[in-house]
């Protein structure tokens, strides 16, 4: 492997500016090859028609704007994520920025209650991917700090963890937690996981703890988190399995659909479940470049003192819920609530606390030497 070279700020602090990001990072050789700016991406629109250097050119563009025009203007072929639906992801992931920054102070509330179950995700996924001290390990969609907390204590003083999310107020969060914790080796950089402008070959390993859901372009944001890691590095990602497998999420969605009479959501559309096909997401590991790429359930136990506990958990944490009951008259709300605690009841336990047994995916695939 290449020796590389880290450039470790000082001090961490969440950079809004990826371009710096990518010059405080780079390999010394990456350093020569400058980040395309959006009016020399217009410049060069007319001579890339193929859809890889299209696919390329969005990359590496921070919006993505100028990349989905190029897509729809000059690409017939191969490009129908950009070209043929109404679905507006550049809109959608925007949306998405709000609504979970709309909820990062109640993560931080509930935050030892939902670690009590998902820590082991965090660990399992360290341990998926083969992480050692001293390493470079990228977390994907952090949120508040996980799996980059569990990482960075393995890792140890010798290795430095990226930490990024897309939503600022997340990562001001995650910021205060390590500090907390006194852990000096990780950053956090506000960054769209779908565009990592971060240097290739960088990383021994990547981890996404329930963000790749998320991501209106799955399967291309994984293309490029292959090129970002070292030959032989790990990508480990955990998703969550299909709703009724998934009742802590589930049951405040299904409550939600039914009482607004939603309709189910378009099959492709990112959401909590929208990576609950194990075929599917192997085949995404494996088309964008993934080898011994190996998916396995684990079960993640979430526990609440009370059916108001768990009620006022999905009303500061579950931002998807949240989003969907927004436009509704407080009343109406209220009447929604007092259905998801009726429909939690089912779980409660024999001392009334609320437990919920759910299945998520983890899944693990690395770059071939
Ligand atoms: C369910 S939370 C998971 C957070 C954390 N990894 C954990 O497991 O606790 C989903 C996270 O994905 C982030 N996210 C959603 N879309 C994103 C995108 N396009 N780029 C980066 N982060 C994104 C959200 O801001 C949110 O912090």
């Amino acid at each position: 492997m290449q020796a590389f070279r880290w450039n470790p700020p000082k001090s961490s602090r969440a950079a809004r500016n990826n371009g710096d990001a990518r010059e405080r990072y780079a390999h010394p050789d990456l350093r020569e090859s400058s980040s395309l700016f959006v009016g020399q991406v217009v410049a060069k629109a007319a001579t890339w028609q193929d859809p890889e250097d299209v696919r390329e050119l969005r990359t590496l563009t921070c919006t993505g704007i100028v990349a989905i025009k190029v897509g729809k203007r000059f690409s017939q072929r191969g490009l129908h994520a950009m070209t043929e639906q109404s679905f507006d992801p550049l809109q959608y992931k925007a949306k998405q920025r709000q609504d979970w920054d709309a909820v990062a102070a109640g993560w931080k509330k509930w935050w030892q209650t939902l670690e009590q179950g998902a820590q082991r995700v965090s660990d399992r996924l360290v341990a998926l991917a083969e992480i050692q001290p001293g390493q470079r390990v990228l977390d994907v969609a952090t949120g508040i700090g996980e799996p980059a907390v569990t990482a960075a204590r393995k890792i140890g003083p010798t290795g430095w963890v990226v930490a990024t999310d897309q939503a600022p107020q997340m990562l001001a969060v995650a910021q205060e937690r390590a500090a907390d914790k006194g852990l000096q080796n990780i950053e956090f950089l506000e960054m769209d996981g779908e565009v990592l402008d971060l240097p290739e070959d960088g990383f021994d390993a990547i981890l996404c703890r329930w963000g790749l859901m998320f991501f209106p372009e799955c399967a291309k944001a994984l293309a490029r988190m292959v090129r970002l890691l070292a030959p032989n590095g790990r990508l480990a990602a955990a998703t969550w399995d299909i709703p009724p497998k998934v009742p802590m999420i589930s049951l405040a969605m299904g409550v939600v659909q039914r009482e607004l009479q939603l309709p189910p959501p378009p099959t492709k559309a990112p959401g909590p479940f929208s990576l609950a096909d194990t075929r599917t997401l192997e085949q995404h590991f494996t088309q964008a470049g993934f080898t011994d790429v190996h998916s396995e359930p684990l079960t993640v136990p979430f526990e609440f003192p009370s059916v108001e506990d768990y009620v006022g958990f999905q009303q500061e944490v579950a931002a998807p819920v949240v989003t969907l009951l927004a436009d509704h008259p407080p009343r109406r709300q209220a009447e929604i609530w007092a259905a998801i605690a009726g429909a939690a009841r089912q779980y409660a336990t024999a001392e009334g606390r609320i437990r919920f047994l759910n299945e998520a995916i983890c899944i693990v695939g690395r770059r071939p030497r």
